[in-house]
């Protein structure tokens, strides 16, 4: 049960670099002046999954801790990142939602959606290193 949360994150995480790095052909043609082939569907497909299991994990991490330590928050820095992600992912969501309702040239939600996911994505990258914290001090 302690390693479902870890291991199911990480892949997200993982998941998550390839998502950005699909987005990266977008940011080529709108502000690069580059050419380019941006995979809307799969980007679309792949964003939501990692926003979903990130969110899941997430109570599933709460869930774990309370079972097995009788408490929780017991990780302050972990739970704390984990808070503070919890606004950016659904930001994430709702304005790539938006811009997938209704495709049409757009200049500054891409922006915001773009600033706000690789924000999200530095976070990730902070709950990997508080919680390889956990992993080694409580878990091997
Ligand atoms: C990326 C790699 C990550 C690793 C290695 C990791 C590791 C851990 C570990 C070992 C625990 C203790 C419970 C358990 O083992 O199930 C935990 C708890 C938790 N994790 Fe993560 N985690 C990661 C990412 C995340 C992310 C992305 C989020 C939020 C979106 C998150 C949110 C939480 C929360 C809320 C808890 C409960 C903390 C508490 O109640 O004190 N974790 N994590
Ligand atoms: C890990 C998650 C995600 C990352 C790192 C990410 C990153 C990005 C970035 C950097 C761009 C380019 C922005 C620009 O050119 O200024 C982009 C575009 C886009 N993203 Fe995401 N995204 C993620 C999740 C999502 C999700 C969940 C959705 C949909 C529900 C989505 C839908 C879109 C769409 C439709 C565009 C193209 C917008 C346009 O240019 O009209 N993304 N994303």
């Amino acid at each position: 049960m302690l390693w479902l949360h870890p291991v199911i994150q990480l892949l997200a995480t993982m998941m998550a670099f390839y998502v950005l790095f699909l987005a990266w052909q977008k940011v080529k043609i709108l502000h690069l002046g580059q050419k380019g082939k941006f995979e809307w569907r799969k980007h679309v497909f792949w964003g939501r999954i990692i926003i979903i299991v990130w969110f899941g994990g997430l109570v599933l991490g709460r869930v774990a801790v309370h079972s097995h330590w009788d408490m929780s928050p017991l990780f302050l820095t972990h739970s704390q990142g984990a808070m503070i992600m919890v606004p950016f992912m659904l930001i994430a969501y709702v304005t790539g939602s938006v811009m997938d309702r209704k495709r049409q040239k757009r200049f500054w939600l891409p922006v915001v959606h773009g600033v706000n996911n690789i924000i999200m994505l530095g976070l990730a990258l902070y709950q990997f290193y508080t919680g390889y914290f956990i992993v080694v001090n409580f878990i091997l």
